[in-house]
């Protein structure tokens, strides 16, 4: 059985699927909106940095990437489902089908719905490589619009003030926070994958970070200097080009504390539901990220703290969600924190992080500047 794969950036050399990382320099969105250079590679055509694209012509080679890891976890398959080593070769047959149906849903939604990304892959194979044949004898439950409707409405909701200000209270408060001007976190991954190895997050405000995990077969690092976000692994396994759905996350790496830039940066912030996040009751605030990110946060009713966060990263064909759930807050330093933070999204995706638990926190050693310039063999 072809299964999925869940860390791709912790593939032992030799793997079939190519580590999907870059040493291209790039400006996050929001740091120079306007001046993001036109020569970088993920912001050309595909057809230009990939070998064979027909189908997807146009397209941002960053957003390759997002583009396939969604056609993954629609059909549920793994990359080789369609692809062999050399990704640009057209031997399995099911990359053919596929082509012909990347063709068939741009010509659905141009034809019927306005050119908007309405059916997509997901709308018929929800999952399965092969679309269920039959409709279900089962009726459906009923849509949880039409179950809420009759519901009286519950108690009004707080505002984002004070959902945010609960929040940074119930962290240590402002001034707590704003005396960790650096941390190095050293976490492992929770699933005991790549047998303990360790990975290292260097953070400094503003927007500074670096993540490194070295080990003797496969090192990688990922970082932002607080204008442009880079990545690089040992291998120089990558297509050259630092893809979005990475590029996303480093930004997110780069917070002091989860959601930090939430209220300052984000547009459309409102508190939308309080809504059940595993049994807890939770108030939901949704935001757009500057990057352009659809985000909820799951703020805790009973201690303020934040227990999960939704990302939805927008692809060629639809919204792909990432999700992290946030656990065991400790206190370090004045400052909470959690010790353990689980990450998903289907199929699990580049950029996506691998679900971690912290061993040790350092807060304000000197950190210096150089570290986050680049990867160690151009800055050290
Ligand atoms: C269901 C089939 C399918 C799956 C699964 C799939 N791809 Fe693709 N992939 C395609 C098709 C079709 C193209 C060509 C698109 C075109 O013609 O524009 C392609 C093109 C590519 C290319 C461009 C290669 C080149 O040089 O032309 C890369 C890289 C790639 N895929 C990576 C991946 C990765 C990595 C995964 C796993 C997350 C993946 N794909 C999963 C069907 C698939
Ligand atoms: C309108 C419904 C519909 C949509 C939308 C759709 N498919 Fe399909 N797809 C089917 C059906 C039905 C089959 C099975 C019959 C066949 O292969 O002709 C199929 C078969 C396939 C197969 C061959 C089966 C296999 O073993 O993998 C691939 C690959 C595939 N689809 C990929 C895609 C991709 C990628 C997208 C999105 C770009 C997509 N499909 C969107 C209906 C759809």
């Amino acid at each position: 059985m072809r299964k999925k794969m869940v860390d791709r950036s912790s593939l032992p050399i030799g793997a079939r699927v190519l580590v999907l990382f870059a040493a291209a320099f790039v400006y996050p969105r929001d740091a120079a909106p306007q001046k993001t250079p036109p020569e970088l590679r993920e912001n050309q055509p595909a057809e230009t940095v990939f070998k064979n694209i027909q189908a997807l012509k146009g397209m941002r080679a960053g957003d390759l990437q997002g583009a396939m890891s969604f056609i993954a976890s629609s059909l549920n398959v793994d990359c080789d489902h369609c692809h062999v080593q050399d990704f640009s070769k057209d031997e399995r047959k099911e990359k053919l089908r596929a082509r012909e149906m990347i063709r068939m849903v741009r010509q659905i939604n141009e034809e019927s719905f306005a050119g908007k990304n309405t059916v997509n892959c997901f709308t018929c194979h929800q999952g399965h490589a092969e679309p269920m044949a039959l409709a279900p004898i089962v009726p459906p439950p009923p849509r949880a619009t039409e179950a809420a409707a009759g519901k009286p409405a519950g108690p009004p909701l707080p505002s984002v003030g004070e959902v945010l200000g609960r929040y940074v209270l119930a962290l240590g408060g402002q001034e707590a926070l704003d005396r960790v001007k650096s941390r190095i976190l050293k976490t492992v991954r929770l699933d005991g994958g790549n047998s303990g190895s360790v990975t290292m997050i260097f953070q400094k405000g503003p927007g500074r970070v670096l993540r490194s995990r070295e080990s003797p077969g496969y090192s990688l690092w990922v970082g932002s200097n607080g204008t442009h976000a880079w990545a690089e692994d040992s291998l120089k396994s990558y297509w050259g080009l630092l893809n979005t759905f990475e590029q996303h996350a480093i930004l997110r790496d780069a917070e002091m504390y989860q959601g930090s830039r939430l209220e300052s940066q984000y547009s459309s912030v409102k508190v939308k539901a309080a809504e059940k996040l595993q049994d807890e009751d939770t108030y939901v605030v949704s935001g757009t990220s500057p990057e352009g990110t659809s985000e909820d946060f799951y703020f805790s009713v009973e201690t303020g703290l934040l227990l999960g966060r939704h990302i939805e990263e927008q692809t060629v064909f639809g919204a792909f969600q990432v999700r992290a759930d946030f656990e065991d807050y400790r206190e370090i330093g004045g400052v909470k924190m959690p010790f353990v933070v689980k990450w998903s999204s289907p199929g699990g995706a580049w950029g996506t992080r691998t679900s971690f638990k912290v061993l040790d926190v350092q807060q304000n050693e000197n950190i210096p500047d150089e570290k986050f310039e680049g990867p160690p063999s151009k800055s050290r």
